[in-house]
């Protein structure tokens, strides 16, 4: 504790704007709670954190990352266990990725004691703004940018840090429908497709859109080099069940390395089920669809930790999968993991770490 008082200074809002939000329905992404992180990187070194009144940040447009995306972030969440505790899960994760993102980025690199004692700090401030289990949880957004006022094309050297948090509802979500295409690409191997880099969202949202005017919630991507290894979908990875074995592509530099991924895949293999991360291609699973094989898919994100996927358009034909009643493998994993998540199954992982 001393070394968080220490390290992060505090400017508290004056005026709290909790009472203002109905926390039974929470519109999803619009509500930011009352404090925000702004740590600053200049001249060589960064400057110690600050927590401050949520609002905007004076910037220019010459600002780098504007325009030429020099820009990373996270997501993550906190949890309020049954027992009313704040919950993170696996910070260290998101800690070590925005490192990696920011390395391929050409960014200098964040010190952990600044990232985890400006993240705790902000949640304990906030805390009140963990919704309940019923309600939801913090969603908690990093945001790493370069701000040199400059508009040659080369590194930044100043940059910003800032974490903001947002309340969200639970995530009841309908299960999905997917549109694998040849006509566009997320990443290429030796892009930035394993970074969790701002232009990676910014160029799916035309592809993203046109799936949407056909029927789909989102693209299911495919490799940019064959065009039919499928790599994942918008903020999810993806996993199939074939023949009762759980499929998920493997990581190959293209892919965002996921969390719930990484924590699917060990709770998965420790409670016996088979498990293979291999490239598995689109026509693979539409031959296991053809012949009755294929079982289930799922994606598994924060934000929703586990998607059942409804539907799979690809080549003008739909591949609709069983009722997720009828399913097992993605029902119960999505479970669990919530349940591990809320503090309410034992972590013999060491994942969940209180805020
Ligand atoms: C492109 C992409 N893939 C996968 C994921 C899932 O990652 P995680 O489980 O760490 O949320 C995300 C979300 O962060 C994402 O944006």
């Amino acid at each position: 504790m001393n070394i968080l008082e220490s390290t992060v200074k505090v400017q508290h809002t004056s005026q709290s704007r909790l009472h203002q939000v109905d926390m039974n329905h929470i519109p999803f992404g619009k509500i930011f709670s009352d404090h925000m992180v702004v740590a600053h990187y200049r001249n060589g070194k960064w400057e110690q954190p600050e927590i401050v009144p949520y609002g905007p940040l004076a910037l220019t447009p010459a600002v780098s990352s504007l325009n030429y995306g020099q820009s990373v972030f996270e997501g993550m969440k906190a949890f309020r266990s049954i027992d009313g505790e704040p919950l993170l899960f696996r910070p260290q994760e998101n800690f070590r990725r925005i490192n990696r993102s920011a390395a391929r980025l050409c960014m200098p690199q964040i010190p952990e004691d600044l990232f985890m004692d400006s993240l705790r700090e902000l949640i304990r401030l906030d805390e009140k703004w963990i919704p309940t289990k019923e309600q939801g949880s913090l969603y908690i957004r990093p945001l790493y940018f370069a701000t040199d006022e400059f508009i040659g094309v080369k590194a930044s050297e100043s940059y910003v840090l800032t974490m903001f948090t947002c309340p969200v509802g639970p995530y009841y979500s309908e299960p999905v429908s997917l549109l694998a295409s040849k006509e566009f690409i997320r990443a290429a191997i030796g892009g930035t497709g394993a970074a969790k880099a701002a232009g990676n969202y910014a160029s799916a949202m035309l592809p993203d859109k046109l799936a949407k005017a056909k029927g789909y919630n989102n693209v299911l991507w495919l490799d940019a080099q064959h065009h039919h290894y499928v790599e994942e979908c918008g903020t999810m990875n993806i996993f199939f069940v074939i023949d009762g074995v759980v499929i998920t592509p493997s990581l190959t530099g293209t892919i965002l390395q996921g969390i719930t991924r990484n924590s699917a895949l060990k709770v998965l293999r420790q409670s016996g089920y088979q498990v293979e991360e291999r490239p598995i291609s689109i026509y693979e699973v539409q031959a296991a669809y053809y012949d009755g094989r294929l079982q289930e898919a799922f994606g598994a994100g924060t934000a929703a930790t586990i998607s059942h996927i409804a539907k799979i358009g690809f080549a003008g034909e739909d591949m609709i999968l069983p009722e997720v009643e009828d399913r097992k493998v993605g029902p119960w994993l999505g479970g669990k993991l919530e349940r591990i998540k809320f503090g309410i199954d034992e972590d013999p992982y060491g994942w969940v770490v209180k805020a």
